[in-house]
């Protein structure tokens, strides 16, 4: 029997090279090893986004195509949309009655969530009932599957704490050792920053997204920061203060390739606009295929519809089992 594995991701719109290198890369990988349950949290963008809900539906399916063009396949892998497996709701409110409400104002994750709704950004958001819920809907989403590893990031591991607290505790004031206390998997790739040095983000407008034109990218790469003390393309160059361009190189260039750049570039044999074109390129090429496969879902949505509609029926047929044994052990009517 193969472990398994649950993760998720808000459908906050089309994902950038962050989330490739960082999630969705991890992800494929595992399919092959795990019994793998990827969502759309949609019910988790509402804790926030309650009032902006015209994209909804479309960033879910733009999120699930960007899984599916990377590879993520709906042969190995369970599919699925949160709301579409409303077992996951059920399972949250007796959660929601076992977790102690200091348990959930501590975590700090959620703490920082609340912070920046309260700023000019977040324009003044109040915190709802349903936001406070937000590590016991995760720890539903976890435990409805009865996951053993959960890929996210290291942000996610203090919300993970949680549901491995609410897993025991659920354990004991039931009588059996029924969940398992999932671990959290991290993945140690370097984090990728955005072109201005930032962190990368949709809304800091420094990403490339991985839908993006092969021109789009080019031309963003441009923009790239490089060694801010060289002014003209013979000046000796300085790969490790070129703050944007030179990392990307380390990213997705060969060994051979990031030497080279780096020999030219001291010895001001190598221009930063040559330089970052031959960087564009060198993006193209890693997500020509993905691309390719993405228009293909693009021009075919009835297939991405079949596969979120099928995958989340499976999800829900596991779910049931789960949940009736839940009921039982609660001593539901
Ligand atoms: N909170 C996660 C994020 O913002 C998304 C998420 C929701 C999730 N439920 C989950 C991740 C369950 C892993 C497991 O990235
Ligand atoms: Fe950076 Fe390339 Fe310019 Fe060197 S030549 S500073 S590595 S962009």
């Amino acid at each position: 029997m193969k472990q398994t594995i649950v993760s998720g991701m808000r459908p906050t719109g089309k994902l950038h090279l962050g989330h490739y290198l960082g999630v969705i890369q991890n992800w494929v990988q595992l399919q092959d090893e795990y019994d793998c349950y990827f969502f759309a949290a949609d019910w988790h963008a509402l804790t926030t986004k309650y009032d902006k809900t015209e994209e909804l539906r479309q960033n879910t399916i733009d999120v699930i195509m960007d899984w599916l063009s990377c590879g993520i396949d709906p042969d190995k892998s369970t599919i699925y949309v949160q709301s579409l497996v409303p077992e996951i709701a059920e399972l949250n409110i007796y959660l929601g009655m076992i977790t102690p409400q200091n348990w959930v104002e501590r975590d700090p994750t959620l703490k920082d969530m609340a912070k920046i709704l309260k700023t000019k950004e977040g324009q003044g958001q109040q915190i709802n009932y349903g936001l406070m819920g937000y590590p016991v809907l995760m720890s539903a989403d976890i435990m409805m599957f009865n996951a053993d590893y959960i890929p996210v990031g290291s942000d996610q591991v203090a919300h993970i704490e949680i549901t491995r607290d609410i897993a025991r505790r659920f354990n004991n004031l039931y009588g059996e050792e029924f969940f398992k206390e999932s671990k959290p998997l991290l993945n140690n790739c370097a984090l990728i920053c955005g072109l201005d040095g930032n962190k990368m983000g949709k809304s800091f407008h420094n990403d490339i997204k991985i839908s993006d034109t092969a021109e789009d990218t080019s031309k963003k790469v441009m923009t790239a920061i490089t060694d801010r003390s060289r002014l003209r393309k013979d000046d000796l160059g300085h790969p490790d203060e070129c703050e944007v361009a030179f990392k990307y190189w380390q990213i997705f260039g060969s060994e051979d390739e990031i030497a080279t750049v780096r020999c030219e570039c001291e010895k001001g044999q190598r221009g930063c606009a040559q330089c970052k074109r031959q960087l564009g390129d060198k993006i193209n090429s890693k997500f020509e295929k993905i691309r390719e496969r993405r228009k293909y879902y693009e021009e075919h949505p009835e297939i991405v519809e079949k596969i979120i509609e099928e995958g989340s029926a499976k999800a829900r047929k596991k779910a049931q089992e789960i949940l009736s044994h839940v009921r039982k052990l609660i001593r539901m009517y």
